[in-house]
This record gives structure tokens, sequence and C-alpha cells, in this order.
């Protein structure tokens, strides 16, 4: 795309110089043939060439060079705004992500506040938008995503409570949520799926509800993921 957008700009630039050339080479000549008496009086030194055979279409030659200018100047404007746009749109092209929870045993909480959940196993990173550290997914640019959470718990035993909920964190606002609260079953799943516009640098991760826990997830069954779906103007 940038190679293109360089390209069109110096066939305009060629096209541009070579006309404003041409047509002073033919002033010039059409001016040293003449063998009349000049209409404006006499030869203008003071034109923009400040040649022997600058005419008296002096003023007309700065008007045009003028009206080049500010045609130039505004595919100028008109390229670098395309350039923004291109760049707006290739820094969206490849954003999407999905990362597990490392295998665990035991139980992820209960903590005494909610907490992001760091899935940790990051099996896909396009665009770098996901911090594996964290668990949270930052917008690398603006545009509308899609989310998915699974949530996985395991008590191993029928009797003993399943106590989870994760919810989809927002710039610090939570949007959806999985629960599960029961003793009748000793494992239990949820998804939930979700699409956000989202702003550059926002922020989306999961959060455990504090005093809820995830336990004896030992297949990576807890997936975070998300991708771009379509760019928007920021
Ligand atoms: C990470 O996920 C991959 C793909 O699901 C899996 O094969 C691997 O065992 C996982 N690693 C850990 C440490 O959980």
């Amino acid at each position: 795309m940038n190679a293109a957008v360089v390209s069109v700009c110096v066939m305009l630039v060629l096209f541009v110089t070579r006309e404003t050339a041409s047509i002073s080479q033919e002033l010039q000549a059409a001016a040293n043939a003449w063998q009349g008496s000049l209409p404006c009086g006499g030869w203008n030194c003071e034109c923009a060439a400040r040649q022997q055979s600058c005419c008296c279409a002096a003023a007309q030659i700065d008007e045009l060079e003028e009206q080049m200018f500010t045609r130039l100047l505004n595919s100028f404007n008109a390229l670098s705004e395309l350039k923004t746009n291109i760049e707006q749109i290739t820094a969206c092209r490849g954003v999407a992500f999905t990362a597990s929870m490392s295998q665990m045993f035991g139980c992820f909480g209960p903590f005494t506040s909610d907490l992001p959940i760091p899935y940790s196993n990051t099996t896909l990173n396009h665009g770098n938008g996901y911090n594996p550290a964290l668990g949270i997914f930052t917008a690398p640019c603006a545009g509308v995503f899609s989310f998915s959470l699974t949530v996985y718990s395991n008590k191993l035993s029928e009797g003993q409570r399943l106590y989870q909920r994760v919810a989809l964190v927002r710039q610090g606002r939570s949007e959806v949520a999985t629960w599960e609260d029961n003793r009748e079953d000793a494992e239990d799943s949820a998804t939930q799926t979700v699409l956000f516009s989202l702003r550059v640098g926002e922020q989306v991760y999961a959060q455990l509800m504090s005093g809820r826990e995830i336990c004896g997830d030992i297949w990576g069954r807890n997936i975070f993921s998300g991708y771009i779906l379509y760019p928007a103007e920021s």
C-alpha cells in the first residue's frame, strides 16, 4: 500500500514538473521568435526565470505556478489523509488471541477481592494485544471486537460446592458473566461470547469474583479469546 502511495506521488510530481517545464520552454521559444512590438511594452526581466527570453507573460506564468503549487499541495494533503486511513486499517488487520489457564490440580481462588485471571498459556497472540502475565487485552486500535470466555471447574466429587463467578470486564466495568453455585455436579462449564466496540487502549479481561474459585482444570479448559471483527474510526 505504501509503495503504491509513493509511486502515485512520484508520478504526480514528474507530470506537473514536466508540464510546467514544457510550457515555459514553449513560451521562451515563442518570445525569442517574436519580431513585432510587445503588447506590454518590452521584455520583463523580473519574471520568475530571470532570463533574456522572458516575455510579458511573466504574470501569467507566476499565476500558473501558483495554481500548480496549490494543486500539488492539495494532492499531498489528500495523500497524507489516505495514508493515515490505510495505517489505521492495516494496524488492525491481524488482531487475535487465545489463552488458557495452565494445568491446575488445586484451585485458583478464593481471594478476598475481585482478581483478573491470568490465562498464561497463550497459543495465539497476533498483534500482541494480549498480556499473558496480567490476563489483560488492550485494544491496539479502535474497532469492534469479539470476546469469548469459557469457565470450567471440577471439584472431583459430588456434594462439594462448585462456586464461581467470572465476569468479562471492560474498562473496569463488569459487562457479562458466568455463574455457578451448586453441590449436585462434580464439574461444570459455561461459555460467554460478546461484542465490544473499543477505542484504542481500552482494556478487557476476565475477572474472578472475590470468595469464589476455579478448580481442577488439568486440561486447560478455561479459555479466554478474542479477535477484531472490523476496525472503526478512533
Ligand atoms: C498450553 O496449551 C497447549 C494447547 O492447548 C497445550 O498443549 C499445553 O499443554 C498447554 N501448556 C500448559 C503449561 O498448560
